[in-house]
């Protein structure tokens, strides 16, 4: 997502601070974070300008919900709407400026009830596969992430990625438990909440591909030692 500067960023952040999750260290428990009373865990990686983020929290008040995004100027956003009012209080809902690659140094394994990508970035120039978030290494990571039974859900319009994805799932030897290539018109619609990309796309006339897997039992394939790192892996 490309965005201008935001003039005062820091002081705009400052503000909505209570939306902010440090993420210098490892979490002990991503349950109690927030408080008590919540029953699962829910991340998503790249959460643009926060609508999907706020929606979600709003609608899954039992869930402890945390919405990482890399990109700070997107996170002043974010916070900004989180703190709008206009989804009431969100006393569960943090946000997380960093990125995915450094996901094992934040949230403990088997500790995440769901994970959510939309419209994660395509990375179509050859060459530059690995850094596509259904990348093999990526869902690897994700798996040990999730507890069993825990499930990754991926939105995109783009019919590469889509299919990309597809492939390295099957790779994987993992089994898709929802997938469907237009899901304004599928029987998985009901109850979706629409990000800021689906909106624009869906309102172009662009269909939406959505799938969704489900993490089987001990599931646990090898991390790649780039994500495990100390000192904490910042890209390539
Ligand atoms: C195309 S935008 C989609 C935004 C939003 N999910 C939506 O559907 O409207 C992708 C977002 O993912 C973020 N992103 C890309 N790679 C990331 C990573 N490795 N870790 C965290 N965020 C990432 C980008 O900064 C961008 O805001």
């Amino acid at each position: 997502m490309r965005m201008r500067k935001k003039k005062n960023s820091e002081s705009r952040l400052l503000a909505c601070e209570k939306y902010l999750l440090n993420t210098d260290e490892m979490l002990t428990d991503p349950l109690t974070v927030m408080g008590e009373g919540y029953s699962k865990v829910f991340l998503e990686i790249g959460a643009g300008k926060g609508g999907f983020a706020c929606a979600m929290a709003e609608r899954h008040s039992d869930a402890a919900y945390f919405a990482m995004e890399r990109v700070t100027d997107c996170v002043v956003l974010c916070a900004e709407k989180a703190n709008s009012g206009e989804y009431g209080e969100l006393n569960n809902l943090r946000f997380l400026i960093d990125t995915a690659d450094n996901l094992m140094h934040i949230f403990p394994r088997g500790s995440v009830d769901a994970i959510f990508l939309n419209f994660s970035d395509p990375w179509s120039k050859k060459g530059y596969a690995k850094r596509r978030l259904t990348h093999r290494r990526y869902l690897a990571m994700y798996m040990n992430l999730l507890r069993d039974g825990g499930t990754l859900t991926f939105k995109t319009d783009n019919v590469g990625l889509f299919d990309f994805s597809l492939e390295e799932i099957e790779a994987m030897g993992l089994t898709l438990t929802a997938m469907t290539r237009d899901l304004h018109a599928s029987e998985w619609n009901e109850g979706n909440i629409m990000t800021e990309y689906e909106r624009s796309f869906s309102e172009q006339g662009m269909k939406i591909n959505m799938l969704k897997i489900t993490k089987p039992v001990g599931f646990n394939p090898d991390i790649a030692p780039e994500f495990l790192t100390k000192g904490r892996y910042m890209g390539e």
